[in-house]
């Protein structure tokens, strides 16, 4: 194996400049997913050619769906319809991405033949229960180690039967993976969730042609239905516009337009949160891409002050945590966060990550089992372990952009799996951030 990577940050100029964010995520696994399952020829544009995507797209290759990539971020997709995955051989390889794995234990829970999911280190501690325990309710046999992680040996040719799931976890990828599971079952499956979480399985099963019927904390749909090619636009990721919106409200001087960001209001809790604290953010040019609304986000730089984040915005920023715990680092006075326990299973345990590595540069982090107090003060040197995942690193290249000393960032390569170009883009925007 090779050594790992680290990036050195330290302080830079004032962030100026309009800045492209690369697509989502979240919606480029689901293009792939449901192109690949539909009827006919999809186009997908603005696809994240990120590593987390590109291994859902390989897994598809190997389940015998033809992709074509005319260029970096655009996929044409040769659909098989819903009956036409080819048995793989060997492992799926879905490498660091918990979307992808979820998502896919579901639809492969559904097929006639055997398949066995693997992930990366960090995926393969994380927990997989919460997807198969509503699939083994629908008739699917999926076994995972002791412990409920990955691998997932999916045993097909499973008859499923459609279920009213109430799920305990605000979580998109498990209402995700019960709702493809479902649209191989008999009867009606609906899922109700705690709290209402991102919505584009819904959404785009919805451009799919999938008569499916959908409202905040719910959907349903009935089994039996196939799925019409159509093309889809995918917006800029709001979790990666996340760390150029907390920079540049933290970094004195700055001004920054990041272009098309992807605001469905199920992701942009942290724009509650940081304009609690005070922030200059405004959307500018507001339209719709791929059915989703976006904006150009104006960002100025403005004195922050620490805030009590509520619990009911958190799993509409469940991604925005590190960024988040930087903004809190650099307002002045206390920033609380609670209610937000999810933060332990994400790809790292994001809670203890943030606070030890903010600790680590001078600042005062109580933890708790569910969040963290953060006492706003001066942000100092020191060595950080990202524990290999994207966000933590990403949030300590910003830390870094206002500490008094060099901060050195530990195991970065992941930064790939989300936000592939990260470190160009922020030079380009005035970040003072190297290879170490
Ligand atoms: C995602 C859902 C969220 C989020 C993840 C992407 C999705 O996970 O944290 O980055 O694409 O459905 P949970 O469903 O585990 O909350």
């Amino acid at each position: 194996m090779s050594a790992k990577q680290s990036w050195i940050a330290s302080q830079g100029t004032p962030l100026q400049g309009t800045l492209a964010i690369p697509g989502d995520k979240s919606v480029s696994h689901r293009a792939v997913m449901f192109a690949a399952l539909a009827d006919g020829v999809s186009r997908i544009d603005g696809f994240l050619e990120g590593e987390d995507t590109r291994s859902t797209a390989a897994i598809f290759s190997r389940l015998g769906v033809r992709i074509e990539t005319p260029s970096a971020s655009q996929r044409i997709v040769h659909g098989v319809g819903v009956d036409g995955l080819r048995a793989p051989e060997g492992e799926l390889d879905c490498g660091n991405a918990g979307t992808g794995m979820r998502l896919l234990a579901g639809l492969l829970a559904a097929q006639p033949f055997d398949s066995v999911l693997v992930g990366d280190e960090s995926l393969s501690r994380r927990p997989m229960r919460r997807v198969t325990g509503p699939l083994s309710q629908m008739g699917a046999r999926i076994d995972t180690e002791e412990d409920g992680t990955p691998p997932l040996r999916i045993h097909g040719g499973q008859p499923l039967q459609g279920i009213d799931f109430v799920s305990p976890v605000a979580s998109a990828q498990v209402k995700s993976a019960v709702l493809l599971a479902g649209l191989y079952a008999q009867g009606e499956t609906s899922v109700t969730e705690p709290h209402p979480t991102r919505d584009y399985t819904e959404r785009m099963l919805s451009a799919f042609g999938v008569d499916i019927e959908f409202s905040p904390g719910r959907a349903r749909l009935r089994g039996g239905q196939r799925l019409r090619a159509t093309d889809i636009a995918v917006p800029a990721d709001f979790s990666s516009a996340a760390f150029y919106i907390v920079a540049a409200s933290i970094i004195p001087g700055s001004e920054v337009v990041l272009r098309a960001v992807g605001l469905n209001p199920r992701r942009t809790g942290l724009l509650t949160a940081l304009r609690l604290m005070g922030a200059d953010i405004r959307e500018e040019n507001p339209g719709e891409h791929g059915g989703e609304p976006v904006a150009d986000l104006r960002v100025r730089y403005a004195a922050l002050r620490g805030a009590v984040i509520p619990e009911d915005v958190v799993p509409d920023m469940i991604d925005e945590f590190p960024a988040l715990f930087v903004a809190a680092a650099a307002a002045q006075g206390q920033t609380v966060v609670s209610g937000a326990a999810e933060l332990r299973v994400k790809e790292s345990d994001r809670l203890g990550a943030m606070a030890h590595g903010l600790r680590t540069l001078g600042v005062t982090v109580n933890e708790t089992p569910d969040g963290a107090t953060i006492h706003g003060g001066a942000i100092g040197g020191g060595r950080i372990d990202s524990h290999g995942d994207h966000r933590i690193a990403m949030a300590f290249a910003i830390a870094g952009q206002l500490a008094s000393g060099e901060v050195v960032i530990d195991d970065i390569a992941n930064v790939a799996t989300s936000f592939p170009g990260f470190d160009t883009l922020a030079r380009s925007a005035g970040f003072a951030l190297r290879a170490a």
